[in-house]
């Protein structure tokens, strides 16, 4: 006899096998969206759907652990509770200040024999998340080695269902170009996963919270139903634990349009509070580098002629930074260790000793005489034991000379981050599995205690740890500018309308923006090695891919020849008031309207794929009542990507709430606005 449940919304129902089963259901805020917990298939499953149709199926729940065996099959309802909350809450540094965190949670007790689980979900107007507990429990203390996750993914009407994904479990990690695929043909994949059905509605898969854990990517089984496919530690295990733990969240945003789910906080919702305090050292900016001369290998990192990271090459950096209202100059390759095939050496990385070209002292007392600071960097080539040896003295050096921000690489094919175990053995690791999730973390904790923040490239994808840990300040985890440089092939005309609906989901990425000189290899090729855009649409980087810290990319000497162009990149924040994405489809384009934090000034940003498009911007964002000047960086009437790039028009008009602008956009062009409060 099951126990009686607590929820007056619970229904008993009669299955076809004429056993009793369980339903609990529990709606979003608004109603809308309901999730439907059961048991009635003889495992615990979810179901959800918006405006009274299908979205998800019934999709499996469950564990599987190797030394107590499945927790799925055969264990039913045994209770559940429910409570709502609306709460607002504020961010330190990001693309809104204030987060409404509103949902009806729902959590379901499921139980076999001795054996129990719990599954919570929160369901909000935009989504839905959920995660397991497993309790201490019979036969469950001390480590727990999890070996399946059953959680699947069936999409509704998933035949009829485009996709845009890049596969999982590769060597190159995150960084493919995206695929637009019928939803059948995404065999495994990477999350944010991207879906839209033949109704329109558009649904993100991916999660929030991954912390001690693997990192979940997503396996269609039978058409149309993905399945958690955890990435494994060198020795097959899942996940490692202690018993009576959670797990991250797994999320699907779901949207009656595209631009919904650019527009929902529920991966930030889903994270804990800050746990660090005062993170008022935590800054966002601008900053130039000693970084793309190396891509388009006019510089070396190692040593030699080329070196770029020079004491005089620094200081000229220092000088352009101050001179343009830059904060911060990262130095790449000051540190021994670049020499040969860097990529494949990591183990002699030195993270404390400057080659002999660079002063360290010099070069950061410079900074601190123009006001502007030196960004640390620390390539690791994914030999994360020699980086950890070294870690404190590394991060200790930095705090010394008052370097606050920190961009860390792990350059390593997928599955080949090396490690060295307890007994001294020698292991390869994925940089999404739960080894690596620790170790990332690890890094942005002993960065926290000396003040310093971290932007990783080749990082585990992000799941809105900045929350909680408010130092983690960007990471790459998708094909930055750099492919531009030496990518085959380069970044396509649609990437950047693929990232913002995919990728973007995430978190901040230091994409790298502001590329000027696009024909370092010529103009009018549409084959050669180039950012694949207009001018226009370059800046409109800035405003369309968020992130606290930007980069001015490219060299001082190409910001020099486009001082009118220049201008918007000074002018545009970091940090935002509040983020409106107003307009867009998947890969196609995109319109994102920002407010600048603690201002009444406005920025908006859009982009286009391989298409002109002319697009009506409805400014009805604008503060009412108010008078803008609206500075406007547009593509020119001729410009197209492949041979007139630069073709630009930077005009200025008077504009309030009430107006609409007409924003015509080349192939792979872009608008960029600044709305300066009169
Ligand atoms: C890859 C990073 O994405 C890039 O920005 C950096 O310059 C190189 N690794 C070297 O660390
Ligand atoms: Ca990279």
């Amino acid at each position: 006899m099951r126990l009686p449940l607590s929820l007056c919304t619970a229904l008993l129902v009669v299955t076809s096998t004429q056993s009793y089963a369980e339903t609990v259901k529990v709606k979003s805020p608004d109603g809308k969206l309901v999730v439907t917990v059961s048991d009635d298939a003889n495992f615990p499953s979810y179901q959800v759907s918006l405006d009274g149709k299908p979205v998800i199926n019934t999709s499996r729940l469950g564990l599987a652990f190797k030394a107590q065996g499945e927790f799925s099959q055969g264990f039913s309802i045994k209770d559940s509770q429910q409570s709502s909350v609306d709460s607002t809450w504020q961010q330190p540094w990001g693309e809104a200040k204030n987060i409404r965190d509103n949902y009806q949670k729902l959590t379901v007790n499921f139980g076999h024999d001795n054996q129990k689980f719990d599954v919570t979900f929160k369901v909000y107007n935009e989504g839905i998340g959920f995660q397991y507990h497993v309790p201490k429990q019979a036969n469950m203390k001390g480590n727990v080695d999890i070996t399946n996750e059953f959680t699947e993914f069936s999409i509704a009407n998933a035949d009829k269902a485009q996709s845009w994904w890049i596969p999982a479990r590769g060597w190159n990690r995150y960084e493919y170009v995206y695929e637009n695929t019928p939803a059948f043909k995404a065999a495994h994949v990477h999350t944010p996963f991207t879906l839209k059905t033949e109704q329109g509605v558009h649904i993100s898969i991916h999660e929030a919270a991954l912390t001690d854990y693997a990192g979940m990517t997503l396996n269609q089984r039978r058409p149309g139903t993905f399945k958690a496919d955890l990435t494994p530690w060198s020795d097959g295990i899942l996940v490692k634990k202690q018993a009576g733990f959670t797990t991250p969240w797994r999320t699907i945003q779901i949207g009656r349009k595209a631009v919904d789910l650019v527009n929902s906080n529920i991966i930030l919702n889903l994270n804990e509070p800050n746990k660090l305090g005062d993170v008022s050292w935590v800054k966002p900016g601008k900053y130039v580098g000693i970084w793309w001369g190396m891509h388009l290998g006019e510089n070396t990192w190692g040593s030699g002629d080329k070196h770029g990271a020079t004491t005089s090459e620094a200081k000229r950096y220092m000088d352009f930074a101050a001179q343009n209202g830059f904060d911060g100059v990262l130095v790449e390759g000051w540190n021994i260790g670049w020499d040969g095939s860097w990529y494949e050496n990591g183990d002699v990385f030195n993270f404390a000793k400057a080659y002999d070209d660079f002063d360290f002292k010099a070069v950061t007392d410079y900074g601190k005489s123009k006001g502007v600071r030196l960004i640390g960097h620390h390539e690791t080539s994914g030999s994360v034991t020699n980086y950890r040896n070294q870690m404190d003295a590394a991060f200790d050096l930095y705090k010394k000379h008052g370097v606050t921000q920190v961009k860390t690489g792990y350059v390593a094919d997928g599955g080949q981050i090396k490690r060295v175990d307890e007994n001294g053995v020698v292991r390869h690791e994925w940089h999404d599995g739960q080894f690596m999730v620790n170790e990332y973390l690890h890094s942005v904790q002993q960065a926290a205690k000396r003040g310093i923040s971290i932007n990783t490239h080749e990082p585990v994808k992000d799941t809105g740890l900045r929350r909680t840990y408010p130092n983690w300040i960007a990471r790459e985890g998708a094909r930055g500018q750099e492919f531009n440089a030496w990518g085959t092939p380069p970044n396509p005309p649609e990437h950047v309308t693929n990232l913002i609906f995919t990728r973007m989901l995430s978190g901040p990425m230091d994409f790298t923006p502001g590329i000027f000189d696009l024909g370092f290899n010529g103009i009018g090729d549409a084959t050669v090695n180039r950012p694949q855009t207009t001018l226009a649409k370059q800046l409109a980087l800035y405003v369309v891919l968020y992130s606290p810290i930007q980069m001015a990319a490219d060299l001082p000497r190409n910001y020099k020849k486009r001082p009118a162009a220049m201008q918007f990149i000074k002018d545009v924040p970091t940090d935002w008031q509040t983020s409106i994405a107003v307009d867009g489809e998947v890969g196609d384009f995109a319109v994102i309207a920002r407010q600048q934090r603690d201002s009444n000034d406005w920025f908006l940003g859009a982009v286009t794929d391989e298409e002109a498009r002319q697009l009506t911007v409805k400014l009805d964002f604008l503060a009412v009542g108010k008078t803008y000047e609206a500075q406007i960086y547009r593509d020119g009437k001729d410009a197209d990507w492949v041979s007139k790039p630069y073709e630009m028009v930077i005009e200025t008009k008077k504009v309030t709430n009430k107006d609409s602008l007409n924003l015509p956009l080349a192939t792979s062009g872009g608008v960029a606005i600044r709305f300066k409060a009169l």
